[in-house]
Order: structure tokens, then sequence, then C-alpha cells
């Protein structure tokens, strides 16, 4: 075959979990290593650049901190759903990556004394959110991307599109890819893949997520037969600007941000009495939803009434120093200065608890293949992630599968061989079947009432007949995706094609989210249900695994690992 490209570790996506993987890969082989970089994107434009608030590591035992608080506020966070033994081995990692950025030139801001500073944020009961300023994810990917250079074995495969993994016998054996500027579709060969491709944020339309975050990794994994765990744990963050969902950080109700509802009452006293404006996100985004559905919110522009995050009080040099992405953002996209006036914010979709399976040390369960970041649940966040614990944890498991893949290759000796036949059939798929579709439906359309779905029947609280007016929306709507017409039918950069690859993504994990949620019978985390408003440690203290079986999505449990703490009531 003459389209292969083989290296020994493939590494799909380039966000904080991929960068991460490939330094550690580089420098735990001695730069021997020969990796691939994957992404549909260039380089420095991932997701993670968008991560603002800050990544929150212990680092001050000597004023009352320490590995046991921070596992606790992950733990009850994660409303009990969260591994353990997962948690701990998270908190005691975390100050390490933090010293090891700072080693690579990251520009931590910092206290007057030249200590690293630190700020709260919600769930929280120690400051511990490491910044830099308001564009923390960015100066993060910066320093990746910096340090990655020194490693001239690793190659870069920008505007590549990934469209299927090849197993044999339940082991990794290479990618089919798009070189998206030709068209042409290639094997991409390896001994090894680690799949830290983001989540799954664009299945709604409100939220804070780039365009291209469009779940393609966690469906190749799904389509190849690795299960999604916990997939309808999906975390709404309290502020969303409106109309646009671009993400407001809680880094401002860190700073000293107020929520006030349309009477001017700052009405978190009535929810979390003890946390207000810094509770955890499940519960600050119910609060909200309350408030609005109760009238004491603002109308806004389609449906997208608000509250306010007022920052007013905190004074233009707070604001200008630690918080100035958040005031440009609110000058450029609402004419409207933060200084002077409160923001208009709601929930908005913002995380993917769930993910693909993986093991602690993020390995799934096909031999030669390992997932982290946003793409895996290695189950540290459970039902309800903690703000300023994702971009950690992209660092630590970034790390720990670099290491895991570069300790497999050098002992997997042979180079897999090239499964000729399941190229050929993925070759016809893409280019005998979908790209000839010709059919009445338009592809947008579909991903549009696909997003406005989820927006109206996948919320902040769920009900049994909004969940199921989903599901049955979501299998419509699979259905006219068959008779999707792409109307380019060129190769060079066709989007047309890419898009409709992306929105069968898409399809496939709403309905895993969906029946996710539907089976779920109690209220857990991010999960609301107005019809099971509790939480039902009896029955549902466990895992969702979800399972492509037959063409169907199969759900199945496993055990929460508990070490240390048995779940209580959570009060904040
Ligand atoms: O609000 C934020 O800055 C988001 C942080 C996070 O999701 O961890």
């Amino acid at each position: 075959m003459s389209d292969v490209l083989t290296h020994d570790l493939i590494i799909l996506g380039a966000g904080l979990a991929g960068l991460r993987a490939a330094i550690e890969a580089s420098r735990s082989s001695r730069g021997q290593l020969d990796i691939a970089v994957v992404t549909k994107n260039q380089m420095m434009r991932a997701h993670s650049v968008a991560a603002e608030g800050g990544t929150a590591a212990m680092l001050r035992p000597d004023e009352g901190d320490s590995f046991e608080l921070h596992a606790w506020d992950t733990v009850k966070g994660s409303d009990f759903l969260a591994d353990q033994d997962v948690v701990e081995r998270f908190v005691r990692a975390m100050p390490i990556e933090i010293n090891q950025l700072e080693h690579w030139g990251i520009p931590w801001t910092r206290l007057e004394n030249g200590r690293i500073a630190q700020r709260p944020f919600g769930g929280h009961s120690y400051p511990r959110a490491v910044l830099a300023a308001d564009k923390t994810g960015f100066f993060e990917m910066q320093t990746l991307y910096d340090t990655l250079l020194k490693y001239d074995k690793v190659k870069h495969y920008n505007e590549f599109y990934v469209t299927s993994i090849l197993t044999e016998n339940n082991e990794f054996r290479g990618l089919t890819v798009m070189d998206m500027s030709s068209g042409k579709l290639r094997l991409l060969r390896g001994k090894a893949l680690i799949i830290a491709a983001g989540g799954a944020g664009t299945l709604f339309g409100f939220t804070t997520y780039s365009q291209t975050v469009t779940g393609d990794g966690l469906a190749l994994a799904f389509r190849a037969g690795i299960p999604l765990e916990d997939m309808e744990f999906l975390q709404y963050h309290p502020t969303g600007l409106v109309p646009s969902g671009i993400l407001i950080t809680e880094a401002c109700r860190g700073e000293g941000g107020y929520l006030i509802n349309g009477k001017g009452d700052r009405f978190m006293g009535k929810y979390a009495p003890e946390k207000m404006e810094l509770a955890p996100r499940d519960l600050i985004s119910r609060s909200e939803m309350t408030e609005i559905e109760e009238g004491r919110g603002v109308d806004g522009p389609g449906g997208l009434d608000h509250i306010y995050l007022d920052l007013t009080h905190l004074g233009a040099d707070r604001i200008n120093e630690r918080l100035p992405l958040i005031r440009e953002v609110c000058i450029e996209f609402n004419d409207l200065d933060p200084i002077d006036e409160p923001i208009p914010c709601r929930p908005v979709a913002h995380y993917s608890m769930g993910g693909i399976e993986t093991d602690i040390l993020g390995a799934t369960r096909i031999k030669g293949i390992w997932a982290a970041g946003e793409s895996a649940c290695v189950s540290l966040h459970g039902a309800n992630r903690l703000g300023s614990n994702s971009t950690g944890e992209c660092l630590v498991w970034g790390k720990i599968t670099g290491e895991e893949t570069a300790k497999y290759c050098k002992e997997t000796l042979d180079m897999p061989s090239v499964p000729e036949a399941a190229f050929e059939a993925e070759s016809k798929r893409l280019f005998d079947d979908l790209l000839q579709r010709s059919g009445t439906e338009n592809v947008y359309d579909i991903r549009r009432e696909l997003r406005s779905c989820m927006d109206q029947y996948v919320g902040v609280f769920r009900t049994q007949e909004d969940l199921q007016t989903a599901l049955d929306t979501i299998k419509e709507l699979q259905k006219r995706y068959h008779h999707i017409n792409i109307a380019d039918k060129s190769h060079t950069y066709n989007t047309n094609l890419i898009q409709a690859l992306e929105v069968g993504n898409l399809l496939d994990l709403a309905e895993v989210m969906v029946t996710g949620a539907l089976n779920r019978t109690e209220s857990r985390g991010a999960h609301a249900r107005r019809d099971f408003p509790k939480r039902d440690d009896d029955n549902w203290l466990k895992h969702t695994l979800a399972f492509k079986t037959d063409g169907k999505v199969k759900l199945d449990y496993k055990p929460v690992t508990l070490t240390t703490w048995k779940p209580v009531e959570r009060k904040y």
C-alpha cells in the first residue's frame, strides 16, 4: 500500500493532554520515540487555549491546605461518583505538574512576595487555583508547545481528520486519516494510540466550546468497541455570556463577584449559605435556573433568560489585573464594561464528565489504546467536576499516558501489519457512499435541530418525558442523516464532507448521553431529574458504561471505587 504513514506512537489531539503526553513520551524515551501528533485543526488552535480561570493544586501545606482536603473537595463535588484511588493519585501529582510548567517557563501570576498566586474556585475549601491572569489555558498550551519543539522526532499532522480506528483481535492497528488539504485518505499505522481529542460540547447550541469540539475521539472509540462511561453527566457552567455562550470564568466569583437576580438580590444565600457564589457548579446552575423559572430572572434574547454576574464592586484595578480577558470579551461582544455594569449570564454547556472508559493509567479495553484529558473518563470528576480540576487532569494523565505508551512501544518490537481490507472498506464508506449522497436532507439543518433539541430537553433539570422526546428526536435525525446531500463533491478542503462526519459523531454521542440519562432514575451531581429528585446510593452508586452492540446502544454498570469516604449528604 502506498498511502501508509508509520510512527511508533500516535497521539490524536493537540490540546493540553495531547501535548503533555507527547512531551512525556519523548522525554522518557530520551527523544527516541517516533511520535505523530494529529489534529484536524492547527497547532495552538485546540480548545484548551480557551481555559481561563486556573488549575487546582495543593501548594500550601504550610497555610492550611492538604492533599486530603483537595481530595475530599473533589469527591464531595463529584457527588461521590469519582473513583477515590484516581482522586488520590491526581491531587498528589498536581503540585509536581505546576512546578514542571514553572520550570518550562510559564508566566504564573505571582504574589508580591514572589510565590505563585492562587485564587478561590467553586467547591474548593482552599484557594488553590493557580493562574496566569484569566488566560491560564493559553499560557499552559504555549509553554507545552514551546517545550515540545525541542524534540525533533515528533511529527505534527495539522488538518488531518481521523475517520476510524482500526483494530484486529482487540489490538490497535492504526487510523484512517483524511489529509484535509488534498482529501486523500491515508493509513496512519502505529504501535500505540492516545486519544486526547477533547469532549463533545457542541452537542449543545448554547455552549462555551469552540465549534471544533465535536466529540470525534469519543465517537471513534465507541465505534471501535470501547465503552463510553458516565456520559449522562454533562456540566453546565453557571456563567455563560448571554447571548453568545462565551465562558465568563468562575474566577470572576473567585475574585469576589456576586450573582444577582432580576430583582437585584444576591440569591445564592438561599441555596448555599456557606459557600455562596463559590458553591460547586451543579448547585449554582440549578439555583440560577430556579430563580429564572420562578420569575426572578431577566428576559433575554431568543429565550435566553438570565441572571447577572456583578463585578462592579471589585474596582478597575483588580478587574484589569486579574480578569483582563473577561473585560475585553464583554466590551467586544456585548458593548458592556464590567467595571461599570453587571454581566448577563446563564448556565451553559461546558464540560463532559463522561468519556472513554480507562483504567487509572489511562488504558482502555483495547490493547495499544489509551485516552487522556476530557476525551477520557478515568473517573476523576464523577457526576460533577470542580472548576480548575480539568486542566490539571489533562496534565496528569497526559504525563501518565505518555510514559505508559513509551514503555509499551519499547516493549512491543514489531510494527503491526497493514490492515489493507479495513482500509479499503473505510475508503469505500467515505468516497463511494457518504461523499456521493445527494439526498434531500441538509446536514447543517440536522446539526441545528440536534443542538436545539439538546438545549431544550437535556438541560440543567431533566424529566423522563423530556429525555424521551430528546431520544425520539435524535433517532429521527439519525434516519434523516442517511439522506443528506453533500453538495461539494470535490476533494480539496471539503468542509461539507468533514462536517457531515462530525455531525454523524454528534448524533451517536447524543444517543449515548440521553440513553444513559433516561436510565439513571436518580439525581446526582449534574444529572438533576425532577421526577427523581434524590440521590439513590442503594441503586445508583455505580458508573454507566455504554457499548455499541449490533448498531445499538447497550448499557451496563460497574462499581465506584471508594477507598476513604462513604457517601454523605452534600451541603455547601
Ligand atoms: O470558569 C472557568 O475558568 C473554567 C474553569 C474550568 O472549567 O475548570
